[in-house]
């Protein structure tokens, strides 16, 4: 594996037996800021390669589950690509009503099955804590996909990625974030502001009053010291935002659709609203999307959310390199 000598991060070697080699990753709490520069170091070595020679192999011969009980377009194909990518293959199960979960059998079975065939497990699941009971069920590495409105690591890290790739290695102490929209189900903003923690930097948070951020992760923040402030609207806050992380009102999180009516649409991003944000930030989104950022500001280019998924692919390159012994 080349070193890119123009990396501002790390050196990326070929070793065989890394500090991360069987490593499940479950939690944003497992990183320090020393991981991250590993990680971003590793995921910016993966995008040199990537647009050098496309597809190389680092993992030949390793295989992938990929088993999601949720939805997923982003996390689900960028796994699958960042495998391929790397030069292994995937055991894809998007559909689990297709597979034995629609027999009954239970999440650690499953797991078990599955560690059968393959060297590395991703999941995605509707319940909080799933991905630390196929973690405990499993010899092999498990990566935690989003685990209802638990955690959502692997897109923190790439959020995490995105605003040093974006806006300056380094650059992020001091900046101010600002979370809109749905922060009380929304699995990556519990993530992002968590490993926020590890820099010096204000949070925002800016929704309804029914979808603010939860007391337990506004706990574990304010213990860090980071400076925290809650808003119901965005003007207040935009002029001072450096990155604006928008996030969707999640319908189906949702026990009672009239609470959905209410608060669904209450922040669009549009080209007017963003008049008054400075030239040098970043809008940011998880997607999909449904309405909360206006098309209209696609072209803009603070706009970053589409670069952002592609960042997702290299920090997943990385993160599957690390845990089975290749970065
Ligand atoms: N950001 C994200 O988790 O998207 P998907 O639901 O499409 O995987």
């Amino acid at each position: 594996m080349p070193t890119d000598p123009q990396s501002p991060y790390l050196p990326f070697g070929d070793n065989t037996r890394t500090p991360w080699y069987g490593k499940d990753i479950l939690s944003v709490k497992q990183f320090n800021r020393a991981d991250l520069e590993y990680i971003f170091g590793v995921a910016h070595e993966m995008r040199g390669m990537v647009e050098r020679v496309g597809t190389f192999d680092l993992l030949k011969g390793k295989i992938l589950a990929n088993l999601f009980y949720e939805p997923s377009t982003r996390t689900s194909s960028s796994f699958t690509a960042a495998m391929e990518r790397l030069g292994g293959s995937v055991i894809p199960i998007n559909e689990v009503k297709y597979s034995s979960v629609s027999k009954g059998e239970s999440l650690p079975d499953t797991i078990r099955t599955l560690e059968c065939y393959a060297d590395v497990i991703v999941l995605r699941h509707p319940e909080v804590g799933s991905a630390a009971i196929a973690a405990k069920a499993a010899q092999k590495p498990v990566l935690n996909a989003g685990d209802g409105v638990g955690e959502h690591p692997t897109q923190a890290l790439l959020d995490n990625f995105t605003i040093f790739e974006e806006l300056g290695a380094g650059q992020i102490d001091g900046m101010t974030v600002t979370m809109l929209g749905d922060l009380k189900y929304g699995r990556t903003v519990h993530s992002l502001a968590r490993l926020l923690t590890l820099f010096d930097v204000k949070i925002n948070y800016v929704s309804p009053d029914i979808l603010r951020m939860p007391q337990e992760v506004k706990d574990e923040i304010a213990v860090k010291n980071i400076p925290q402030a809650e808003y119901n609207t965005l003007e207040k806050v935009l002029p001072e935002t450096d990155v604006l992380y928008v996030t969707r009102v999640q319908k189906e999180r949702f026990e009672d659709p009239a609470e959905y009516e209410k608060v669904k649409g209450a922040f669009v991003i549009d080209p007017e609203i963003m008049k008054t944000a400075k030239n040098e930030m970043i809008v940011m989104h998880p997607l999909p999307r449904v309405g909360e950022i206006s098309p209209d500001f696609d072209d803009d280019p603070r706009a970053a959310y589409f670069r952002q998924m592609e960042y997702g692919l290299y920090v997943r390159m990385a993160l599957l390199a690390m845990v089975l012994g290749k970065a």
